[in-house]
């Protein structure tokens, strides 16, 4: 029997002094993270799209309606990623908060979003490190609609979107 020499596994590719450090294992608990964070999106949008109350409120209602639509669809994109990685999914929500209050409902929604904006435009970088040029695209395409929702919902609280840069 021929005793060949195991490789050591192959931790993450190419990656230079430049990137930050990333494997495939912690992007897939990244990505579950992601997941959680969608699932409490869902729950949230669809809470919220009943719950608030007011004339004035009732055109960013079916805005919220549509919201909890997409955040489905990314949910099953992010799941899509992570078993294509080996990975197991997450079942769990981040916690969803609750209120009475329409602009405390709407400002959660806004910190809720800025915080996946930053998480996701993170993660593009580390599927980028990864050579995971598709699943970085995909995830771009995830952002692009984070970033209208978070317009949407600055502009009913009637702000300017928050800086999402740091
Ligand atoms: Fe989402
Ligand atoms: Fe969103």
């Amino acid at each position: 029997m021929a005793t060949k020499k195991k490789s050591a596994p192959k931790a993450s590719a190419d990656t230079t002094a430049a990137d930050a450090p990333i494997t495939r294992e912690q992007l897939i608990k990244n990505l579950n993270e992601d997941l959680s964070r969608e699932y409490q999106a869902i729950i949230a949008y669809i809470v919220y799209s009943q719950a608030i109350k007011g004339a004035q409120y009732m055109s960013i209602a079916k805005e919220l309606e549509t919201h909890a639509k997409e955040e489905l669809a990314h949910a099953l994109t992010i799941a899509k990623q992570i078993d294509y990685l080996g990975g197991d999914m997450t079942v769990t929500p981040k916690p969803v908060k609750t209120s009475e209050k329409a602009t405390d409902m709407l400002r959660f929604d806004l910190e809720n979003e800025a915080t996946t904006i930053r998480a996701y435009r993170e993660r593009v970088r580390q599927c980028e490190v990864l050579g995971e040029f598709a699943m970085a695209e995909h995830i771009r395409e995830i952002l692009i609609n984070e970033q209208d929702h978070l317009i949407e919902l600055a502009t009913a609280l009637g702000e300017d979107p928050p800086d999402v840069s740091g």
